[in-house]
């Protein structure tokens, strides 16, 4: 397996059928996929794109942190699970956004895998909230010095 940068246009087909199955591919297409400083990285193995995440320069007013980035769209094609390959495009995207001045990422997490996201340091705010579309939701970050 290989992580590597690529075109949002060929993460589209992987966010829906792991997060938005059966539904129109405008349903993960983000404003901010495309804005300056957004980037998304890609698991590649068997030649193919079997996990991917996104992150984009965007400000949350909850935090008091200049220089932050969104983390979003975290997806592993369900045949290819366990590996550690969401694990390692955490850690690389992050790695990266601190290379551009992140002081904070931050995102959306999905209730059932708040341990999962603490175990890279991260930690949550605030009270679960329904996100439409899927399960309940709540605000996780990260701190870099
Ligand atoms: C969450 C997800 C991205 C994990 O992908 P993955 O490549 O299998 O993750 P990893 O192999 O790096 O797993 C690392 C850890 O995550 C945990 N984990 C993975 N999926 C989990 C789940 N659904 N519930 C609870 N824990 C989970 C595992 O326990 C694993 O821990 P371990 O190494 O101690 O066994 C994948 O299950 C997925 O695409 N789910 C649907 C989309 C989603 O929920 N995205 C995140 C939105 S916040």
């Amino acid at each position: 397996m290989k992580i590597e940068f690529t075109d949002v246009e060929k993460i589209y087909n992987l966010r829906r059928d792991v997060m938005r199955p059966g539904m129109d591919l405008s349903y993960v297409m983000y404003d901010e996929d495309n804005n300056e400083g957004s980037f998304h990285l890609a698991a590649v193995e068997d030649d193919k794109i079997v996990a991917c995440i996104t992150f984009f320069p965007s400000t949350n007013p909850d935090l008091p942190y200049e220089n932050q980035y969104r983390m979003r769209a975290l997806c592993t094609d369900e045949n290819y699970r366990g590996r550690g390959y969401a694990t390692q495009l955490i850690n690389k995207g992050m790695e990266i956004a601190v290379s551009r001045g992140a002081h904070v990422v931050w995102f959306h997490a999905r209730v059932h895998l708040v341990n999962f996201y603490r175990s890279f340091g991260c930690v949550e705010y605030g009270q679960p909230f329904p996100v439409k579309y899927s399960c309940m939701h709540i605000n996780m970050y990260k701190v870099f010095n």
